[in-house]
């Protein structure tokens, strides 16, 4: 290719995208429906994962439901049903590639297609590098990041077979940030689920690419690439960043 025609490739793209996002500020954004589409969540029996799969039975998805939780993930499929949804509950630990993949296999032949696949499931331990253990390291890579890669290996060709289908990743954004003691997780603020889940759902029926909660977290994530480090630390510490953690062993805030 001539990298003078490449060059005009981009620019032109570049430019017709602005182009697009500033003339869509003006039209009112579409929202697709989930009604009838087959929605998988892990982490389904507790927090986002739960409150998301009572948004999605509301709007008459059909669910299957999993988590390590055996009555925390049945608890989440009872309120779906009582809101007149069809719903599976798995206890699947996420954490266990095999685990994972059987029970995928069970999901494709007993019920069908998955169409929006919400990897949800998450644990976090907050603590300075040395008081972490090995274990708890391992496991939050395993659950909060390999159980990605399994779950969409197993549900992304069907997808892509049917031209149909949404992968959804619920993470933390302190995978975008750097702050002490956010060696393998960063708890932060606690942030109220309804918050999250309202931001989530939004995020899927927009088909947006990613959403920060709070959206001034995008910001934030601006600041972290532009300015040099040791304003970094002086604005960390003016925005009073708390979070409660293990230094030495010991439980501080
Ligand atoms: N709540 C927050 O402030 C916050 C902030 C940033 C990111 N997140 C992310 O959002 C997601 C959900 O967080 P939450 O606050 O609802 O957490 P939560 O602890 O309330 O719920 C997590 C659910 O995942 C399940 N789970 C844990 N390990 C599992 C495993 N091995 N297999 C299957 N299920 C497992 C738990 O049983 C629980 O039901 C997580 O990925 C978390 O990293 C949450």
């Amino acid at each position: 290719m001539n990298p003078f025609l490449d060059l005009l490739l981009f620019l032109a793209t570049l430019l017709y995208s602005y182009l697009e996002a500033f003339v869509k500020l003006f039209v009112p954004v579409k929202r697709k429906s989930v009604s009838g589409e087959l929605v998988l969540i892990t982490g389904a029996g507790h927090g986002v994962g739960r409150a998301t799969a009572v948004e999605f039975a509301r709007r008459q998805s059909r669910l299957v439901l999993w988590d390590i939780n055996k009555h925390g993930v049945e608890d989440t499929a009872a309120e779906c049903e009582r809101l007149g949804a069809t719903v599976q509950a798995f206890v699947v630990d996420c954490s266990k590639r095999e685990e994972i993949y059987s029970a995928a296999e069970k999901v494709k032949k007993e019920i069908g297609d998955v169409s929006i696949l919400v990897n949800n499931a998450g644990v976090i331990t907050t603590a300075d590098l040395l008081s972490t253990q090995d274990h708890q390291i391992e496991r939050m890579f395993e659950v909060n990041i390999l159980a990605h890669m399994w779950t969409t290996r197993a549900f992304l060709p069907a997808m892509m077979n049917n031209n149909h289908g949404h992968i959804v990743t619920v993470a933390s954004a302190a995978g975008h940030f750097v702050t002490s003691f956010m060696v393998a997780y960063w708890l932060g603020k606690i942030l109220e689920i309804e918050e999250v889940v309202e931001a989530l759902m939004e995020g899927i029926l927009t088909n947006q690419k990613m959403v920060f909660v709070p959206s001034h977290l995008s910001i934030a994530l601006l600041s972290e690439m532009l300015f040099p480090e040791r304003a970094l630390v002086v604005l960390k510490k003016l925005t009073n960043a708390k979070f409660d953690a293990v230094i030495g062993q010991r439980s501080t805030q």
